[in-house]
C-alpha cells in the first residue's frame, strides 16, 4: 500500500474507532503527517488529558504513553510498538528514589517525565523540559530538590534556581549526548549568522554555546519569533521535519545528523495501522502506582493550566 493510501486508511479506522493519534516531534515524518496532534511531552500530556476520544494511539516512547494512561484511566491507550522505550527512563528505579529520599528527608523529588510510572509514584511533582524551572520555583518553603533522572536538565535548572540545593541523579539521554560542543562550533563556523537552539538534555558545554535552551515544542515558536534565516538545531533530528514544514523560508541545520533516537523511530505507519485494527498494545498501570504517579503529574499539569 502506498503512503498516502495508508495514511487515509489509518484516518478512516481512527474515525470509526473514535481514536485520536498523538505524535511526538521526533516521530518519522509520515507518522507526524497522520497524527491529529504533534507536540512535545507537555503538550501531548495536556492533549491526552483533554481529549474526548475513547482511544489514544500514542506515537512516542513508552513513558509518554504511560503518562497518558496514568491521567486518563477510563481511556484505552495504545502504543504501536511495545519496545519503544526511553533509555534515560531506565536509568533510575523506584528503589533508587526511596533510597535518595531516605538520604535527603527534607528534599522534594522533582521527576522529569522521562521516567517510569513507578518512579513518578515516588515523586512529589513531575516536570518536562519546558517547565522544569517553573516546577522548581513552585515548591514554596523548599530549599532542597532531588532532581531525577536527567543530570543535564537538572544542572541547567540548577543554574536558573541558584538558591535551591539540587541533588541530581546521573541519568542522561544517549541521543542528546551525541551532540558535542565541537559539533556546534563546527556548524557556527560554517553558518556564522545562524542562531543556535538546543534541548536542555544536551551536555552542559553544548548548552553554554546556545542562544536558546528550549523544549522541542518551543523550538517552533522560537523560529517564528526570531525569524532568523538560519538556525542550528541541537536535538533529535526528527524535529527538523516539523521546523521545515512550519517555516519553509528558514534553514534548519542539525547540529549532529547522527542524533537519532532509534526508539522513537520504531513507530511506523504499518504499526499504527495494526495497532488500530487489533487494539495493540494497551498500556495499563496497576493501582496504587497509577494513583500515586497521577498526583505528581497532576501537580505539574495544574501549573501549566495556570498559564
Ligand atoms: P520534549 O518534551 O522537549 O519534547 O522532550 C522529550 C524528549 O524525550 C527529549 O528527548
Ligand atoms: Fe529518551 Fe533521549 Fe529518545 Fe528522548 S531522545 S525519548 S530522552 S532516548
Amino acid at each position: 500500500m502506498n503512503i498516502s493510501r495508508l495514511i487515509n486508511e489509518i484516518k478512516d479506522i481512527a474515525k470509526r474507532k473514535n481514536a485520536v493519534i498523538l505524535a511526538h516531534n521526533y516521530q518519522l515524518p509520515e507518522v507526524q503527517e497522520v497524527a491529529d496532534f504533534v507536540g512535545d511531552s507537555l503538550e501531548l500530556s495536556l492533549k491526552a488529558s483533554e481529549t474526548k476520544a475513547e482511544v489514544i494511539i500514542f506515537c512516542g516512547v513508552y513513558f509518554m504513553a504511560e503518562t497518558a494512561a496514568i491521567i486518563s484511566p477510563s481511556k484505552t491507550v495504545l502504543i504501536p510498538d511495545h519496545d519503544a522505550g526511553c533509555p534515560m527512563a531506565g536509568m533510575i528505579n523506584a528503589e533508587n528514589v526511596r533510597e535518595l529520599k531516605k538520604q535527603h528527608p527534607q528534599a522534594k523529588v522533582v521527576c522529569y517525565v522521562n521516567s517510569s510510572a513507578a518512579v513518578k509514584a515516588e515523586s512529589d511533582i513531575c516536570c518536562t523540559s519546558s517547565n522544569a524551572l517553573k516546577v522548581v520555583n513552585s515548591l514554596q518553603g523548599t530549599t532542597e530538590v532531588i532532581f531525577i533522572p536527567d543530570k543535564y536538565l537538572g544542572s541547567y535548572t540548577q543554574l536558573k534556581a541558584p538558591d535551591m540545593k539540587f541533588i541530581i541523579w546521573e541519568g542522561y539521554c544517549p541521543t542528546h549526548v551525541r551532540i558535542t560542543s565541537d559539533d556546534i562550533l563546527k556548524m557556527k563556523r560554517k553558518y556564522p549568522e545562524a542562531l543556535v537552539m538546543v534541548h536542555p538534555e544536551c551536555r552542559s558545554e553544548v548548552v553554554k554555546l546556545a542562544n536558546a535552551v528550549i523544549s522541542t515544542g518551543s523550538m517552533s515558536k522560537y523560529a517564528t519569533e526570531k525569524a532568523a534565516k538560519e538556525i542550528i538545531v541541537g536535538t533529535e533530528v526528527g524535529m527538523l521535519h516539523r521546523l521545515k514544514k512550519e517555516h519553509p523560508d528558514q534553514e534548519f541545520i542539525p547540529a549532529n545528523p547522527q542524533a537519532v533516537c532509534s526508539n522513537m523511530k520504531l513507530i511506523t505507519l504499518e504499526k499504527i495501522y495494526w495497532s488500530l485494527q487489533d487494539m495493540l498494545y494497551p498500556v495499563k498501570i496497576e493501582e496504587p502506582v497509577r494513583s500515586k504517579a497521577k498526583l505528581a503529574i497532576d501537580r505539574m499539569l495544574s501549573l501549566s493550566r495556570q498559564d
